[in-house]
């Protein structure tokens, strides 16, 4: 009966979002969209520098603070986090890179809340020699900012 249940509810859960939401991951499983469950919300940083560190520091408008990251070329960091509904989150992140990180860009709108709370969004950015791309949902956005000196 017990593994019916657990069954049932991941059926439910799946079949209970719109959009193409992946509920298969039981490690990463939310409260959010009305009662049905879902995945967290992800921001991504990708140093596709062709040498160096990319240096991600992730601020949000809830006061929430991931810290100073290093990321090493052809690697990647992320974090995940709820969309809450009273008030739209929203990540701002500064990337730093260069022999004496000189260059850099902030990200004021890295991850910005939608109106009702989202599950599963995923906001890829890639940083390269020639600026910074976005992959929203896997989908590619290309190009999207230059570094600053
Ligand atoms: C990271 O960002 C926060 C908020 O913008 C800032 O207070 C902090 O000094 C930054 N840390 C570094 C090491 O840049
Ligand atoms: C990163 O990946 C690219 C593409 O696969 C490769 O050409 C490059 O050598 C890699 N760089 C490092 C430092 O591993």
């Amino acid at each position: 009966m017990y593994y019916l249940t657990i069954f049932v509810l991941v059926i439910t859960s799946c079949f209970g979002l719109n959009e193409s939401i992946s509920c298969s991951d039981p490690n990463n499983l939310h409260r959010q969209c009305g009662n049905a469950r879902c995945r967290l919300n992800t921001l991504e940083f990708r140093n596709e520098l062709k040498h160096g560190i990319l240096k991600v520091n992730c601020t949000s408008n809830q006061k929430i603070k991931m810290g100073l990251q290093d990321v090493k070329v052809n690697s990647s960091y992320s974090f995940s986090f709820a969309e809450i509904n009273d008030r739209r989150i929203v990540w701002a992140c500064l990337l730093n890179q260069g022999p004496k990180m000189e260059y850099s860009h902030i990200l004021w709108r890295a991850y910005r809340g939608a109106h009702k709370p989202r599950c599963g969004q995923v906001r890829k950015w890639v940083a390269r020699n020639d600026g910074i791309y976005l992959e929203r949902n896997s989908e590619s956005k290309g190009f999207q900012h230059p570094w600053h000196k």
